[in-house]
């Protein structure tokens, strides 16, 4: 088939940019989801901005009216679900709405546009790549609700994996560990402002963990040697490969994550965070 399309979700910043690049400079059409049209890839070709919300059922469906009207020149092969936020917070503190966000833009999002989709990657015999995150293995703490979605994300691809193992299209996953992103400096003000916002006395308990995991976290995206190239090229392999992989990973912190939540006891997998909770005496200032 000729001008495969691949449509990538969160073309706007970050991996997914990267992305929707690396396939336009290797001869895929690609349709790059953005939720406010900035002519950010005017001057590129083989690339075009398409406006979704993957929170708005009806954002998808524009989307796709437009997709479809593109088949003849440009038949949709490949899917790759990147779009997603990651919201901070202890769980204790978490705002509920804030859940719901969190696994309504990064889960039943992915859901969506996959539904939407589908249809015609089937026709295609295509590829659809789901990107989830080392925490889509090992659940971190004050990230839970990211890593639930990512679990979430994982499970979604096994799932649909099996669901379509006769329909000739692959489903693999994409773990990115850390890059420094947009991302991380959105995680930072997003962890400040919940801390700012929140009423609760709680808040105390977990203040000085919170923010010195989010510190913590930040310099560590800052200093990995894993770039946004680095995952445009492995999205790139999973969809050049005569026969994809079911995982992939990016990066040697997302491979350990991995490794470990295969060898370790959960126990030895806890001992891992010990640094990132309050104290005893943090609870017993709480109780006082
Ligand atoms: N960077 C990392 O360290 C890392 C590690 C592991 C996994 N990941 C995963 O990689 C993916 C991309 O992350 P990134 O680092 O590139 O983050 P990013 O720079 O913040 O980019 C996120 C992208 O998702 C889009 N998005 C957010 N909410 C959306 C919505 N409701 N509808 C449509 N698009 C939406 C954003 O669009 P707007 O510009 O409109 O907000 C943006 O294009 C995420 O799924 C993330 O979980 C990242």
């Amino acid at each position: 088939m000729s001008n495969k399309s691949i449509l990538v979700t969160g073309g706007s910043s970050g991996l997914g940019h990267a992305a929707a690049r690396k396939l336009a400079n290797s001869g895929f059409y690609v349709f790059a989801t953005v939720r406010e049209i900035h002519g950010i890839f005017d001057k590129m070709q083989n690339i075009e901005e398409l406006k979704i919300d993957v929170t708005n059922d009806q954002s998808v469906k524009e989307a796709f009216h437009q997709i479809e009207s593109r088949q003849e020149d440009y038949p949709l092969w490949g899917l790759v679900n990147n779009a997603g936020i990651c919201i901070p917070s202890p769980l204790e503190l978490l705002e509920p709405a804030e859940f719901r966000r969190q696994l309504d833009t990064n889960v039943v999002g992915q859901l969506l546009v996959t539904q939407a989709a589908l249809p015609l990657i089937r026709s295609n015999k295509g590829r659809i790549i789901n990107v989830t995150s080392g925490l889509g293995s090992i659940a971190v703490p004050y990230l839970g609700a990211y890593s639930i979605a990512q679990f979430a994300k994982m499970a979604f691809t096994d799932a649909l994996r099996r669901e379509l193992k006769h329909s000739g299209v692959s489903v693999s996953v994409v773990q990115p560990g850390a890059i420094y992103t947009p991302i991380w400096e959105k995680i930072l003000a997003a962890g400040q402002d919940i801390l700012n916002q929140s009423v609760s006395e709680k808040r105390k308990i977990y203040a000085k963990s919170f923010l010195e995991f989010l510190k913590v976290s930040e310099e560590g995206a800052r200093l990995t040697m894993t770039t946004e190239n680095d995952f445009a090229e492995v999205v790139l392999n999973a969809l050049n490969a005569d026969i994809p992989a079911t995982h992939y990973y990016v990066g040697n912190d997302a491979k350990d994550f991995i490794d470990k939540s295969h060898t370790l006891t959960a126990a030895e997998i806890d001992s891992l965070f010990d640094a990132h909770s309050p104290t005893s005496r943090e609870f017993e200032d709480y109780l006082a």
